[in-house]
């Protein structure tokens, strides 16, 4: 299993992912399976059946709150303890922030592991294991520190959604949502009328959501031209929303509101029309409801986005939307966002 060009590479589907991992180490190849601790004890057949496959298993605690310096050191130290070389393979198999600790750990101990991907949560599948973005968060912000480090695969096993909690799939199905919003209307449509308990549906979802990820990704592999800016759409007002609830309202409801105000914005900047904006908003609003903020929170939320991430030379910035499937501006897509209208915006998200 070597890859000439890891972006290249479509996820796959695993019928079971201790088997898939035996049989890499029955490749030749030494794996260390580094599994969330969630999961491990929801699926105890999984850390049984690997452990008499003969691979290490490392139960790791997942969570915002452990992509930190102090959890990649451990896992550093773990990882050698049980025998890791340059030469192993780290499995990683858990929601995002697990994959991206490991990740970010697999890039850079012994300087530089190999390592597969084993998505756990929805925005893991669909979103978090495909780009090659790894990586931490420091005092001063999330994913600060980190590095682009493909894995060699990224292995799929949807029965893993079967246990998840209604917040952690709403926060999957908003990345799904925004993919469709950015390049696809019939793919919208479809998460839009998604029964996440079926799982033929969501094994296409999935898919969909893989792809028009993918397509972005391998235009701007290292995000050097802003071809990946797109996928930013909804998350500076989502990520605002986010922070002005102090992170009690969850990320994918934020998003998601976040996808609608900026949909507003974009029709009052004139790049969207009214009936494009009046079906996102009502389509989005069943899902995560509309944020309420009276004058003050308005500035508060303000002072939020004027700390985000995208903003340069002051200016607060965000990807206006046309219509569902198609962002208003070519390449690098962003614009600037002006408190006027991110207050008249609101008052169209409100009033629908
Ligand atoms: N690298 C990227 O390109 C990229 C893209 C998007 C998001 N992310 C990152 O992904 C992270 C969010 O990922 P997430 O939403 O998967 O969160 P997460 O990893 O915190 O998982 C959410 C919760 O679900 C639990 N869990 C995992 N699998 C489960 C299962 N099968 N059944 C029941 N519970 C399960 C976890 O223990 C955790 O409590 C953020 O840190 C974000 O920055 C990275």
């Amino acid at each position: 299993m070597t890859l000439k060009n890891p972006t290249l590479k479509t996820p796959i589907s695993v019928p079971d992912p201790a088997s898939y991992l035996i049989s890499l180490k029955k490749a030749g190849r030494p794996v260390l399976a580094v599994v969330s601790r969630r999961v491990a004890s929801l699926y105890p057949r999984l850390a049984g059946a690997l452990e008499k496959g003969g691979i290490r298993v490392i139960a790791w605690t997942d969570g915002e709150e452990n992509k930190t310096y102090a959890s990649k050191r451990k896992l550093e130290a773990e990882l050698i303890k049980a025998g890791a070389d340059r030469g192993s393979l780290v499995a990683a198999a858990g929601g995002g922030t697990l994959l991206d600790l490991a990740g970010f750990t697999a890039a850079t101990l012994f300087r530089g592991m190999k390592w597969v991907s084993v998505p756990t949560t929805l925005l893991a599948m669909a979103d978090a294991s495909i780009g090659g973005k790894t990586g931490i968060n420091i005092k001063e912000g999330k994913n600060l520190v980190g590095a682009f480090h493909f894995p060699e695969e990224v292995a799929v096993w949807l029965p893993f959604l079967a246990s998840l909690p209604k917040k952690e799939m709403t926060n999957g199905l908003a990345e799904c949502l925004k993919h469709g919003l950015i390049a696809d209307e019939d793919h919208y449509l479809e998460v839009l009328n998604a029964d996440p308990g079926d799982m033929k549906v969501m094994e296409s979802v999935i898919r969909r959501s893989q792809e028009i990820k993918l397509d972005i990704v391998r235009k701007d592999p290292f995000d050097e031209s802003g071809e990946r800016n797109i996928l930013n759409f909804g998350h500076t007002i989502g990520h605002g929303l986010e922070k002005l609830s102090g992170y009690r309202r969850p990320h994918g409801e934020s998003v998601i509101a976040g996808m609608a105000w900026e949909t507003a914005a974009s029709l009052v900047e004139g790049c969207c029309s009214k009936p494009a904006f009046r079906q996102i908003r009502n389509a989005l609003s069943e899902f995560a409801g509309v944020p309420r903020i009276d004058g003050r929170g308005m500035e508060r939320l303000w002072g939020h986005l004027r700390l985000d991430k995208k903003n340069r030379e002051g200016e607060v910035r965000y990807a206006p939307l046309r219509e569902a499937g198609s962002p208003a501006l070519p390449t690098p897509y962003l614009a600037p966002l002006r408190f006027e209208v991110l207050e008249e915006s609101y008052r169209l998200l409100v009033e629908g």
